[in-house]
C-alpha cells in the first residue's frame, strides 16, 4: 500500500506524473478539493463527474463529530462521501495552528485514519506560523520530525502516510527537513505552512521556501503544497515541482459571493458578465446568478470548475513544454505573483539542470523571458563553439561572401552558428522586434563566445540602427553595415 509516483513528462521542475495508492490512481498535477463532511456544498459524486480523480478531507472533524464518527468507522470514508476515487485525510495540524492545540495524538488520529479507510494519512506535523520567532519554528520542526519517524515505527515503511516539511520561511531549516523526510523514506511530502504566505500574497517568500524544500527532497517525491487552491498560482507552483494542490477555495469564495477566474477573483455583486465557459455560466445570466436560491452552490461548482480547468491547462503545458509561457502569463496578473516569479526565475541555474531539453516552443514575453532555462542553457554552451580563424556574425546587415564562418544574432541567446539554427530553442524562438532587454542578453552570450575563441577575428554585420551599438558594446570589433 506504499506510494508510488512515476513522472511521464517534464517542463522547468514541473511534471505530468501519476500517483498510485494501493488501486487508486491520479494523474498530477492534481487538485484535491476539500470536502467538509458538514457543508458538502458540491457533492463528492458530483466532483467525480467533473473529472476529479481525488479530494481531501479532515479526520480530525470526523473524529470529533457525533454524526459522523461511528459511520466513517462501519462504513468507511469512500461509501460515507460516495466517492471511489483517491482520498486523503488531514490530521487535525490545520486546526492546530488554527486554534493552537487540538485533542487528539500523532498515533490516535494516524490510526483513526487508517480505520476509516484512508488513502493517504498524515502525522500530527506543526504547521508553525512563518512569522513566528526562529527558535519556535525549529523546536517544532523537531517535533514534527519525531513524529514522523514515531508513525514509520507504529504503522511500518508500507504504511500510505505523508511527510510534511516544515521549516518556515528559513530556506536551510526547509531544505534540511526536506532531506531527513526523504531520508525516512516518504515519497509524498506536502509542503506546509504555506497559508499564511498564500493569505498575504507572500509568492516571493512561497517561492523561496518551496524551493529550498524542493533542493532537499528527493526529485522522485510527490510535492503537495498544502492549501493552496487559487488557480492563479498553479502554474508558478507546478514551475516549482508541485504536484498536488487542495483547494477550500472553491468553497470558501463561494460563501462570499466570490467568482474565481485563472487569473484572480472578481465579486459576483458587481459583474455584468459571466466570463467563462463552464455549464453554470453558459446557463446563467450574472444577474440570474445573483438572484439563484441556488448561489452559493452554483457559484462553489463554477469555483471548481474554472480550478479543475486550470489543472488540465497546467498539465498540458508541461507535456507541451509551454510552462514557461503559461507562468508569465497568470504571474502578471497581481504584482505580487509577478514577485513569485521573479525569484523563481532568480533559481534559473538551478531550474536548468531539471528541464527538458526540447520544447514546443519559446515565445518571448518581455524582459523577464531573458532569464529562462532555456537562455542560460544555451548560453552554458557557448564555451563549447569552437570557431576557425575569421567568423562573420549577422546582425541585421549585409551578407558579404569571403566568410567561411558564419553566425547570426539571435537575441536574446547569442551569436548562433547556422548548423544549430533548426535546433531548439533557436529553430522554435519567435521574438518581436528586438528590445534592449534581449540585445543585452545576447550579447552577454556573444561576451562568452569571444572568451572562448580569443584567437579568432570576428567581424559584425550590423543594421544601421545597431552600428553604433555594436561598436559601443565591442570597441576591438571590426563593424560592417
Ligand atoms: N493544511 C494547511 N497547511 C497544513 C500543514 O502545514 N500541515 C497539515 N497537516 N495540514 C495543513
Ligand atoms: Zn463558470
Amino acid at each position: 500500500m506504499s506510494i508510488q509516483f512515476e513522472v511521464m513528462h517534464k517542463d522547468i521542475a514541473g511534471r505530468v506524473g501519476r500517483l498510485t495508492v494501493g488501486d487508486k490512481r491520479i494523474r498530477t498535477p492534481a487538485l484535491l478539493p476539500v470536502v467538509n463532511p458538514h457543508i458538502q456544498i458540491v457533492p463528492p459524486g458530483e466532483m467525480a463527474a467533473m473529472g476529479i480523480e481525488g479530494l481531501i478531507t479532515n479526520a480530525y472533524i470526523f473524529s470529533k463529530s457525533a454524526d459522523f464518527r461511528e459511520e466513517a468507522l462501519s462504513r468507511g470514508l469512500h461509501n460515507l462521501l460516495g466517492f471511489d476515487g483517491l482520498i486523503m485525510t488531514d490530521s487535525g495540524s490545520f486546526q492546530l495552528s488554527v486554534y493552537g492545540s487540538v485533542d487528539t495524538t500523532n498515533e490516535t488520529t494516524l490510526a483513526f485514519q487508517r480505520d476509516i479507510g484512508s488513502d493517504i494519512w498524515v502525522p500530527l506535523d506543526i504547521p508553525t506560523h512563518p512569522d513566528a520567532p526562529r527558535e519556535t519554528v525549529e523546536s517544532e520542526l523537531a517535533i514534527t520530525m519525531e513524529r514522523l519517524r514515531e508513525a514509520r515505527e507504529i504503522f511500518g515503511d508500507d504504511a500510505p502516510i505523508a511527510g510534511p516539511v516544515q521549516g518556515g520561511i528559513h530556506a536551510d531549516l526547509r531544505e534540511t527537513a526536506g532531506r531527513e523526510v526523504s531520508n525516512l523514506g516518504f515519497s509524498f511530502c506536502p509542503v506546509g505552512a504555506v497559508v499564511p504566505l498564500l493569505e498575504g500574497y507572500r509568492y516571493r517568500e512561497l517561492v523561496h521556501s518551496v524551493l529550498a524544500a524542493k533542493k532537499g527532497l528527493s526529485s522522485g517525491a510527490c510535492v503537495h503544497l498544502f492549501g493552496a487552491g487559487h488557480p492563479s498560482m498553479f502554474a508558478l507552483a507546478a514551475a516549482m515541482g508541485c504536484d498536488i494542490f487542495d483547494s477550500a477555495a472553491y468553497a470558501l469564495y463561494a460563501r462570499e459571493g466570490r467568482y474565481i477566474t485563472p487569473s484572480g477573483t472578481l465579486k459576483l455583486a458587481e459583474m455584468a458578465e459571466l466570463p467563462c465557459p463552464c455549464a453554470v455560466c453558459r446557463s446563467h445570466t450574472a444577474d440570474e446568478l445573483r438572484a439563484s436560491d441556488q448561489k452559493e452552490r452554483l457559484l462553489a461548482t463554477h469555483n471548481l470548475a474554472v480550478t479543475q480547468a486550470e489543472i488540465s491547462r497546467v498539465r498540458l503545458s508541461i507535456q507541451e513544454g509551454t510552462l514557461w509561457e503559461l507562468v508569465d502569463e497568470r504571474c502578471r496578473s497581481h504584482p505580487r505573483l509577478l514577485d513569485g516569479y521573479r525569484e523563481l526565475l532568480k533559481a534559473g541555474d538551478l531550474l536548468e539542470r531539471s528541464d527538458r531539453a526540447t520544447k514546443r516552443r519559446f515565445f518571448y514575453r518581455g524582459d523577464e523571458s531573458c532569464q529562462r532555462t532555456e537562455v542560460i542553457r544555451f548560453q552554458r554552451m557557448i564555451p563549447r563553439i569552437a570557431l576557425s580563424s575569421k567568423a562573420l556574425i549577422l546582425c541585421g546587415g549585409p551578407e558579404p561572401q569571403d566568410f567561411e564562418e558564419v553566425l547570426e544574432l539571435r537575441p536574446p541567446f547569442g551569436a548562433v552558428p547556422r548548423e544549430l539554427s533548426e535546433t531548439f530553442p533557436i529553430g522554435q524562438n519567435e521574438v518581436p522586434a528586438w528590445d534592449d532587454a534581449m540585445l543585452a542578453s545576447a550579447f552577454t552570450g556573444v561576451d562568452a563566445l569571444l572568451a572562448a575563441n580569443p584567437e579568432t577575428e570576428v567581424t559584425f554585420s550590423a543594421s544601421p540602427d545597431l552600428v553604433h551599438h555594436i561598436k559601443k558594446r565591442f570597441p576591438d570589433a571590426v563593424v560592417i553595415s
